[in-house]
């Protein structure tokens, strides 16, 4: 029976559009491409749709500095950003900007949806202002000496050298970064978003399996210091839309971002001719997918369900979360070559390369995927050329020279064949689950066979034998049969190559395709399908970046990644490179558990006492779900004794028990070998 067609949509986040598309976009773009590709390859309707995100303090203060409206500089930013990202082979139905008509009216109608439902309300707060400039500052525009160890130059927020997280109003002598003039505080009326009201139907949002178990673990925790109501307005000046009804109050570009998922799609479906609202009703039977980066869960698993379901809208089917890209092992440096744009990448090397090297990494968690450039030359060359592009090119020239380009009438081991197509169920669903590392894997394993039949029937030795012609023809069609379905299932990841095989096989893929037999079929001349990855290119890659970064110290391209929005949360942030002496600031210690219990009204904290030998500590431990309080007492394990105390809904928590896993039950307490005991240092 043939299954119905799935009606899909699915976003990428938005870029910011004030700088360039560089390998950490490319991860996501690319994830997100190869979903989509699959699913229409599957015979589903799947459109996806993406935008720059234009609006903000950043995005207003860089068109500023350089001397141009952000109108324009968005424009400018949108082109490059459609046209990088088109070269990389992703491609959206729509690539659209939020500072658009669409945009303002979904903001509008999504606002005056949740006023009218009672979830908006006013307050006035105090914030820090340039007099000079005459803005409020967001923290990231204020720098200023840590109110803690007393730093110099620290950002608004946060201080670097001891850590010590603090409000903008606490930093000591603190300056505008826009033009060095002190902030002084002034008030302002600001609008919220009653997000706690959503706290039951998010957390039902959650159980409907939208998200991976790893991230609503992290979820609860942020349920657990409990949901606060969300600052939707900014005062002018402010690059974005006024809100209706007020003067000089304009929604906070995190409102209309994701809205701006919305307006792509529709300007998209009007060109298009079709409903796209259809696609936001409550009753639909349309699916919504959002692929996102880890650091903006909060806003694409808390805020946005809870406007659509406050709007009386659908809410998503799935947030598909991945994680940051390294490369060889660290977070992307401008010093080490290693920040790569796009537009640098694709004067060195093939874009289909990184989408392999990609796929051949990406899975369902939030792990970061490390991009090693030894490993993506091994990988490139060794999979693409030597085992997959390696079939065809050993088996096309005789199907073209003796065999009048045309596949045989015999299959020469149907077994074989069969073993390839009979993967079509596996290989599919993990695609669907976004397991591409082990698609990849199992693509890759079918491709070791193909090449050992080919090595076994050596069609290059009974080529020279007279009567061994049929068998020589069957032996190279069949492998050209093995080598088309590995194609097919290749196709999401490898478009171009995918599309240049078709032409030599001359044929059509979709995924039923893959049960075809192409008995007695006329192919065309085989060309080579892909080159080889030279070291040389890499090094060159690697150089060329470097030299972006003295572009960015002659201040050619302005302040770009600074000039991020804030975001609230980080998941895990990755870990930076330390060294040793920061390592060892870090006071490790044995510490036994002497006493656990629960927490009233916490789902997941367990209060523990921890005695450290000259002092016991309270600490609070999200490990409720993998531990009953009377299976701790009396183990040892491992706490930070020298973190700073942070105040929580339950009391002081001072310290932290060092535990393993992905959260949930599958959490472990790390505990030393028999004979350690409390107080010890752990080096
Ligand atoms: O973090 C970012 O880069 C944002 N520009 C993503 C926005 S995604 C969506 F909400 F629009
Ligand atoms: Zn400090």
């Amino acid at each position: 029976m043939q299954q119905a067609k799935r009606r899909i949509l699915v976003t990428s986040a938005l870029p910011y559009a004030n700088g360039s598309i560089h390998l950490g976009h490319l991860l996501e773009h690319i994830q997100t491409d190869i979903w989509t590709r699959f699913q229409k390859l599957r015979g589903n309707s799947c459109y996806s749709v993406c935008a720059d995100d234009a609006h903000g303090t950043p995005v207003m203060l860089k068109a500023q500095e350089l001397g141009i409206t952000p109108e324009q500089m968005v424009a400018q930013t949108r082109e490059e950003h459609d046209r990088d990202l088109r070269a990389f082979l992703v491609e959206y139905d729509n690539y659209y900007v939020t500072h658009s008509e669409e945009n303002r009216e979904y903001c509008e109608f999504i606002y005056n949806r949740l006023k009218d439902n009672g979830y908006i309300s006013t307050r006035t707060i105090s914030q820090l202002y340039d007099p000079e400039k005459e803005m409020f500052l967001p923290d990231r525009f204020v720098k200023g000496e840590c109110p803690k160890c007393g730093a110099k130059d620290q950002n608004g927020d946060s201080c670097d050298v001891c850590g010590f997280t603090y409000a903008t109003t606490e930093i000591i002598n603190p300056r505008s970064v826009v033009s060095g003039a002190t902030p002084i505080l002034k008030n302002s009326e600001h609008y919220f978003f009653d997000l706690p009201k959503f706290d039951d139907m998010l957390k039902g949002w959650i159980k409907s399996g939208a998200i991976s178990d790893e991230i609503a673990n992290k979820l609860e925790e942020w349920f657990e210091q409990g949901l606060q109501q969300w600052d939707i307005s900014r005062d002018a000046p402010y690059f974005g839309f006024e809100i209706p009804g007020t003067k000089d109050k304009f929604f906070y570009v995190w409102v209309d971002a994701p809205v701006g998922y919305m307006a792509s799609f529709k300007n998209f479906a009007d060109r298009s001719g079709f409903d796209p609202d259809e696609y936001w009703q409550k009753d639909t039977e349309t699916e919504l997918y959002h692929f996102i980066g880890k650091d903006i869960t909060y806003f694409h698993c808390l805020f946005w369900p809870a406007m659509l379901e406050g709007a009386g809208l659908r809410t998503p089917t799935g947030v598909n979360i991945h994680g940051f890209v390294t490369v060889n092992g660290a977070k992307m440096s401008k010093s080490r070559g290693t920040f790569i744009k796009a537009s640098t990448y694709l004067d060195h090397l093939n874009p289909e390369y990184l989408r392999y090297y990609f796929a051949s990494k990406l899975n369902d968690s939030v792990a970061d995927i490390d991009l090693n450039f030894d490993d993506f030359v091994q990988k490139v060359n060794s999979d693409l050329i030597g085992k997959f592009v390696n079939i065809a090119s050993r088996c096309a020239g005789f199907i073209t020279k003796k065999f009048d380009g045309k596949l045989s009438d015999n299959i020469e081991a149907p077994s074989l064949l069969s073993e390839f197509t009979e993967k079509e169920t596996l290989i599919a669903q993990l695609y669907e689950k976004r397991q591409y590392n082990k698609a990849i894997r199992e693509i890759m394993a079918l491709a070791d066979k193909a090449n050992q039949y080919i090595d076994t029937q050596a069609p290059w030795v009974t080529i020279k034998a007279p009567e061994k012609q049929t068998l020589t023809h069957d032996v190279c069609s069949m492998g050209l049969h093995l080598f088309r379905v590995l194609a097919i299932y290749l196709t999401p990841v490898l478009p171009v190559t995918a599309r240049n095989i078709q032409s030599f096989l001359n044929d059509e893929f979709s995924w039923e395709a893959i049960n075809e037999v192409k008995r007695n079929h006329s192919i065309n001349k085989f060309k080579a399908l892909m080159q080889r990855v030279d070291d040389k290119k890499v090094e060159a890659l690697i150089e060329a970046s470097k030299e972006s970064l003295k572009e960015v110290q002659q201040g050619t391209q302005a302040a770009s990644e600074s000039a991020e929005e804030e975001k609230t949360v980080d998941i895990e942030p990755i870990a930076p490179v330390i060294s040793f002496d920061e390592f060892s600031k870090i006071d490790l210690r044995v510490a036994k558990i002497v006493n656990a219990e629960h927490v009233e009204k916490a789902d997941k904290l367990l209060r523990l006492e921890l005695d450290i030998g000259n002092e016991t500590r309270q600490v609070f431990a999200g490990i409720k779900s993998a531990y009953a309080p009377e299976q701790l007492v009396g183990k040892y394990t491992v706490m930070v004794a020298n973190l700073a105390p942070r105040k929580m809904r339950f009391g002081v928590s001072e310290g932290m028990v060092l535990a393993a896993g992905p959260g949930g039950n599958e959490l472990y307490v790390l505990s030393p070998d028999e004979g350690a005991t409390a107080g010890m240092r752990v080096k």
